[in-house]
């Protein structure tokens, strides 16, 4: 049977790093406490690179690593909540970066999971023909979005871009589980910064547009959802959770990743981490970890791997593949 599979990663984060020391000089934290909390060391902040301008070097690696040319693309792909503009949309300009002159582009926003919702609506594009190769990306550059003064947020994120390309294939992705909770959207928002209207009651010129996260309820969220889909899909394939060689969770934090593993009785050097270089890139995280794993030559064909995001929504995806 016919599905779809990735024959191509590619990722690029920004040449800045700043450290939990530089951050220390930034607000009142420390080293020890960001990295016993969540395991982050470093972070890639974006000095002159734009969303659009990540996502297109992640693409252009991604289309190399194929072998494959920009014009065989026919879809794009950008999860994003993070875009430069609102029009044109982010793939749109990739496409126009890159020469993708047959391709239909559009955004999603998943948040964290963006990457997850982004391949799987690939994945079903693939499957009904209406396309043959697709280029799919995350990319972030939320040090635009973060309030520089709030320790309990801006120690925890970095910008990056990660993208594949996905074209049909007798094996690759064998099952998706996704699901949203919008009631529980509160406890991670970003409002955009409206203008006020000649004719609203209202004045929203002070909302100001910085992420905001009850980080508690984030983690309760994530260590519950995560083992449970990982599950469900491992059960409705017929295996165990410890014949997947690579999990590939999002990268926000270590200790979420390592109550992962503890609830699926699997050992934790499967839990693939770059979180301590990059911290959390939101929906680039999976692809650029995957980027690592490929260019390390570490995923093996047919292994299985697992994806898993968590994130804004609240939104949550794992897909079951196989390399
Ligand atoms: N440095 C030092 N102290 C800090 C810092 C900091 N950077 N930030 C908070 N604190 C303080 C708090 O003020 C609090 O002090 P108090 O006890 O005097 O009030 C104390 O540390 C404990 O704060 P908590 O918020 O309870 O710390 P917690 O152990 O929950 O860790 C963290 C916070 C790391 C954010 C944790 O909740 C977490 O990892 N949550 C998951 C968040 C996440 O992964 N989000 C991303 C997923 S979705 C997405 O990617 C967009």
């Amino acid at each position: 049977m016919m599905t779809s599979r990735i024959i191509g990663t590619g990722s690029f984060v920004p040449t800045k790093t700043v450290s939990n020391f530089d951050l220390s000089e930034l607000v009142d934290t420390n080293n020890d406490w960001i990295v016993e909390r969540t395991g982050i060391v470093n972070r890639r902040i974006a000095q002159t690179d734009s969303t659009v301008s990540l996502a297109v070097k992640a693409a252009l690696a991604a289309i190399e690593n194929a072998s494959i040319k920009p014009d065989e693309i026919d879809l794009i792909i950008v999860a994003t909540f993070t875009p430069d503009n609102a029009m044109p949309n982010t793939a749109c300009e990739v496409q126009k970066a890159i020469g993708a002159y047959h391709a239909f582009c559009f955004d999603l926003n998943a948040a964290c999971s963006g990457f997850i919702y982004a391949l799987q609506t690939a994945h079903v594009y693939l499957k009904s023909g209406m396309s043959q190769t697709a280029l799919v990306i995350g990319a972030e550059t939320i040090s635009r979005i973060i309030d520089w003064k709030d320790r309990s947020t801006c120690i925890l994120f970095g910008d990056g871009a990660g993208a594949v390309i996905v074209k049909q294939d007798s094996h690759g992705i064998i099952d998706i589980l996704s699901g949203s909770d919008g009631s529980k959207g509160e406890f991670l928002t970003q409002p955009y910064a409206h203008l006020t209207t000649p004719f609203s009651n209202s004045d929203s010129s002070s909302i100001l547009p910085y992420l905001k996260m009850d980080g508690q309820e984030i983690f309760k969220f994530a260590v519950r959802k995560v083992p449970e889909t990982i599950l469900t899909l491992t059960t409705r394939a017929n295996i165990t959770p410890t014949q997947i060689q690579h999990y590939l969770l999002h990268q926000a934090n270590k200790r979420i990743i390592h109550a992962v593993a503890k609830r699926l009785q699997v050992k934790e050097e499967c839990f693939s981490m770059n979180l301590e270089k990059y911290g959390n890139t939101s929906a680039a995280s999976i692809p650029i970890l995957l980027d690592e794993l490929n260019r390390m030559g570490k995923l093996k064909e047919k292994e299985y791997l697992i994806f898993s995001g968590f994130g804004g929504g609240l939104t949550w995806g794992t897909i079951l593949l196989q390399w």
